[in-house]
């Protein structure tokens, strides 16, 4: 379902190049719960980013589903994101004037193929599935980081992308509020066969991986856990 061939990805400040991503060839599955792991700046948002469509590489190819994604031009690209992928980040990233049911209602009300009966009806079907149905109209900061994160996972989830993106989702919860997000993780995987690649620098969250992919000064140093 994701496939890179030699992707590389290359910053340059003045003078100095940063090779973030050095010839990057992984295979994700449809299904998988992949963790992409190793230490800080080895290029694990980098990845994130490229295969989530958020920047463009500098060389290789990444194809999602068969499409070679480089050739898709911007409108593509967002249509691609919109029907096809979900993310969650580290901040949450939740829109504050807005209530619960609204950010988690926000990309489906974007799509043009459903209409405000199916957007609110699996709105509140992803609700009851995080068990925020009673915060529905609460805002942001209204909530525990636990209680935003989740949402954030709803509103990633809600127009059921055929891939979740997440980078570092737990980074600013406790272990508690951490394995209520990965347990919620792992539950939309098996019955939802959710494929789901997730940044983690935390050794324990590989329990809930089906697979690691080990970066190192952005080369893959182990595909397996
Ligand atoms: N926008 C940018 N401009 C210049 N260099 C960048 C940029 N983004 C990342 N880098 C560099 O690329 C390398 C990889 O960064 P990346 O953010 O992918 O690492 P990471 O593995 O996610 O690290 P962390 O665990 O700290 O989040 C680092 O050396 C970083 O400094
Ligand atoms: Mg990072």
């Amino acid at each position: 379902m994701i496939r890179t061939q030699g992707l590389r990805k290359v910053y340059r400040m003045g003078n100095v190049e940063v090779r973030a991503l050095d010839g990057v060839d992984i295979e994700i599955g449809k299904g998988e719960f992949v963790g992409i792991m190793g230490p800080s700046g080895s290029g694990k948002s980098t990845l994130l980013h490229m295969l989530g469509l958020l920047d463009t590489p500098t060389g290789g190819d990444i194809f999602i589903d068969g499409t070679d994604v480089s050739r898709l031009t911007d409108y593509e690209k967002t249509m691609f994101r919109l029907y096809k992928l979900g993310y969650v980040f580290q901040d949450y990233a939740l829109v504050p004037e807005l209530t619960v049911m609204e950010n988690v209602a926000l990309p489906a009300m974007l799509r043009a193929d459903r209409t405000e009966q199916q957007y609110k009806a699996a709105t509140v079907d992803i609700l009851s599935k995080i068990g925020l149905c009673d915060r529905r109209t609460h805002l942001q900061g209204e909530l525990s980081g636990g209680q935003q994160q989740r949402v954030a996972v709803a509103r990633a989830i809600v127009n059921k992308p055929d891939i979740l993106f997440a980078d570092e989702p737990c980074a600013n919860l406790d272990t508690e509020n951490s394995r209520m997000v990965l347990n919620l993780f792992k539950e939309i995987n098996r019955e939802m066969q959710q494929t789901i690649v997730m940044v983690s620098h935390e050794e324990w969250h590989k329990e809930y991986f089906d697979r690691i992919i080990r970066l190192r000064d952005g080369k893959i140093v182990n595909g397996e856990k």
